[in-house]
């Protein structure tokens, strides 16, 4: 009997210490700024909770005030529950200028019932046209859910709810652009794309169901701070400072691999890999080299 309270303070102490080593609140205040529709959104909860809404008048956006290159940001998204058709809540990590660098997760509304979807894409110094889609395998509507881009020198990953849906990995030597040049800013919006969004464009906004609302929570960017093209090398070093280039996150272990082929084999909807008829054949040269 007499262990359990040394047993509890252990633990506490050793979950205490975790916690406070590996989590860097960044709230939304400190950390994120409005670029439009700054009347519509919203940022409560002590800066942790921040919301975007979308109405016939305007949609709204934030981004943060810092780049980064390389390292992990989570957000936990609520998407536009209801009839969200038309609805696109953008959330993404982008470089400026003509040779941009651009990770992207876009949510496409849809009809009550009717499944959004996740797009993915990203863009090398300014070179895109590699698009994912994927069906949620869950309710995204119905609470928050865990959205998170890593990057490091050798791979891109993005997580949904700690499953990895994709990989993109480092095949520079091989000639394919990869984004470890430019630090990139975190951008979020909501806006109106009834022209593709959902179904192709086929269904519109319906604006009676307006204003849409989606809430963003528990931003994290444990991420290396960009301050110009010093902190390439800085940022890529392979320092106990710089976790995410510990031989740990060069590759997804075994489970992570079995989840994303659980994903991709059964929520998987587009693949720019697969689509031959628009690339008339000739592939871009990441297709062919192994993602994971
Ligand atoms: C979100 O997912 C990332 C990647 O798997 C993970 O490191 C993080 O702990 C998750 N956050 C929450 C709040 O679950
Ligand atoms: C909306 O629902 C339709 C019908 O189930 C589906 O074909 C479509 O992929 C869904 N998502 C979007 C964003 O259009």
């Amino acid at each position: 009997m007499a262990r359990l309270p040394v047993l509890l303070i252990a633990l506490f102490f050793f979950s205490a210490a975790s916690v406070d080593r590996c989590r860097v609140e960044a709230s939304f205040w400190d950390s994120t700024y409005f670029t439009w529709g700054t009347q519509h959104a919203s940022v409560y909860n002590n800066g942790n909770d921040a919301q975007l809404v979308l109405d016939k008048i305007s949609g709204s956006a934030f981004q943060t005030k810092s780049a980064y290159l390389f390292g992990t940001i989570e957000m936990l998204i609520k998407l536009v529950p209801g009839n969200s058709a038309g609805t696109v809540t953008a959330y993404y990590l982008s470089s400026t200028g003509p040779e941009h660098d651009e990770i992207d997760f876009e949510f496409l509304g849809n009809v009550s019932g009717q499944p959004y979807i996740i797009h993915t894409n990203i863009f090398t110094q300014g070179i895109g046209n590699r698009e994912q889609q994927f069906y949620p395998w869950f309710d995204p509507t119905d609470n928050f859910h865990n959205y998170t881009i890593h990057w490091n020198p050798t791979e891109v990953v993005w997580y949904v709810d700690s499953i990895p849906i994709r990989v993109f990995r480092n095949y520079e030597s091989q000639g394919v652009g990869y984004p470890n040049q430019q630090g990139m800013r975190v951008y979020s919006s909501l806006w109106n794309a009834d022209d593709w969004a959902t179904r192709g464009g086929l269904v519109k906004t319906d604006w009676s169901c307006a204003p849409f609302v989606a809430q963003f929570r528990n931003f994290q960017d444990r991420a290396c701070k960009w301050y110009g093209p010093g902190s390439i090398w800085q940022c890529a070093a392979e320092t106990a400072e710089n976790w995410y280039t510990s031989p740990a996150y060069g590759q997804l272990s075994n489970a992570q691999q079995g989840q994303m082929s659980w994903v991709r084999d059964n929520y998987m909807i587009y693949d720019y890999c697969k689509d031959t008829t628009r690339f008339n054949w000739n592939m871009p040269p990441e297709c062919s080299k192994p993602q994971y």
